[in-house]
């Protein structure tokens, strides 16, 4: 009897220890969980963990394990996600970081727009303003200027590609950006100039492998292994079909679908870099063949 009872009073001790450290571990979890990162076992099986859980439910009621979320700031993290960098950023993170910065900079970075136009944008080019400070607006999508995508139609400038500059020391492009391209400190930074032109000398791709920049057809790529990574990655946010999201206006739909239709080349961009400000996430930690698949398949998706 009496050791019954001393044994059961060790357990509601145990239970009672167990709840505390749950309630506390299950906060730590949302954290984590609102983190998107894997947390590990405490020393606990999962097994041990179940039937603590179950037994602190019993003893105490329902214990409000998710009430804590609610003390999280979760916009806070998409923010430092979008415009932040990480404490120990991979290679993959820092080419797509630049990338981001080489589609358009004062979205990647949280910047003001630029005013006027680019005084290298030539007086025969037939855009004008914030967009020509776009590097993609003068070199292309593809990277290759001229020689690219852009050799003709309205973003048609002459201007050679940046492929040469494939290999260069960063600071030797971070001096090219800072002097006859105009861009200042307070544009883009010396941390992220570096992105950039870590992005600018070892993260450009071949993209005529893939897309041919004579017919903008896409040309490579597996349709089927592209679409296991679409449903399984880019759908969370633009649907099976791609038509969740639509960044179209004055009445035309502008849907994954629609743009890999008309602008492969920057689509292909997007998914090794994803799109600046905001939160998407990119494919550059994977071979590039991975990112043409997606590509190939995005363009069997519904254009509106
Ligand atoms: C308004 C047009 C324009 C924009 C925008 C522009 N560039 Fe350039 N870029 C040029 C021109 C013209 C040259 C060739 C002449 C020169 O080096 O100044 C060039 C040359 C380069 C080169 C050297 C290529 C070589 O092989 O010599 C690199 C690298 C480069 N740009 C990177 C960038 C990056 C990165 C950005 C965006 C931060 C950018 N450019 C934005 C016009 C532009
Ligand atoms: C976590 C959510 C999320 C995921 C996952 C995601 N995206 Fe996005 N994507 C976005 C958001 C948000 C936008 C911006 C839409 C807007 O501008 O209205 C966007 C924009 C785009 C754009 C358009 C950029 C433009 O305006 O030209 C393309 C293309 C794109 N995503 C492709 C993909 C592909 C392909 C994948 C899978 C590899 C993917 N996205 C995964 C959230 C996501």
């Amino acid at each position: 009897m009496h050791k019954t009872s001393l044994t059961i009073d060790c357990n509601l001790l145990t239970i009672m220890r167990f709840g505390l450290m749950l309630k506390q571990r299950a906060a730590l979890c949302a954290l984590k969980r609102r983190d998107r990162r894997r947390t590990s076992g405490s020393g606990l099986s999962r097994n041990a963990m179940g039937t603590a859980l179950l037994a602190a439910f019993m003893v105490f009621g329902a214990v409000q394990a998710s009430a804590d979320d609610d003390d999280y700031d979760d916009d806070s993290l998409a923010e430092q996600f979008v415009h932040g960098a990480p404490a120990q950023p991979s290679e993959a993170w820092l080419l797509a970081a630049g990338g981001r910065i080489y589609d358009k900079w004062w979205a990647a970075l949280d910047r003001d727009e630029p005013d006027g136009t680019h005084p290298l944008y030539p007086a025969t080019g037939q855009q004008s303003g914030k967009n020509t400070w776009r590097c993609e607006e003068c070199h292309g999508w593809d990277y290759r200027g001229a020689a690219g995508i852009y050799r003709n139609g309205s973003h048609a400038t002459g201007i050679k590609g940046i492929e040469g500059a494939i290999g260069w020391p960063e600071d030797k492009i971070a001096a090219l950006m800072r002097g006859s391209h105009a861009y200042t400190p307070e544009m883009i930074n010396d941390a992220e100039m570096a992105r950039l032109a870590a992005f600018v000398s070892r993260g450009q791709i071949d993209m005529s492998a893939y897309i041919d920049p004579e017919t903008r057809q896409v040309t490579g790529g597996d349709a089927d292994r592209g679409r296991a990574v679409f449903q399984t990655v880019c759908a969370a946010c633009h649907g099976f079909d791609g038509r969740r999201l639509d960044w179209g206006d004055d009445g035309e739909h502008a849907y994954i679908g629609t743009e890999a239709a008309k602008v492969p080349d920057e689509v292909l961009n997007k998914i090794l870099n994803a799109h600046p400000g905001e939160e998407m996430v990119n494919l550059r930690a994977f071979s590039p063949d991975v990112a043409a698949d997606v590509l190939r398949y995005t363009t069997t998706l519904p254009t509106k």
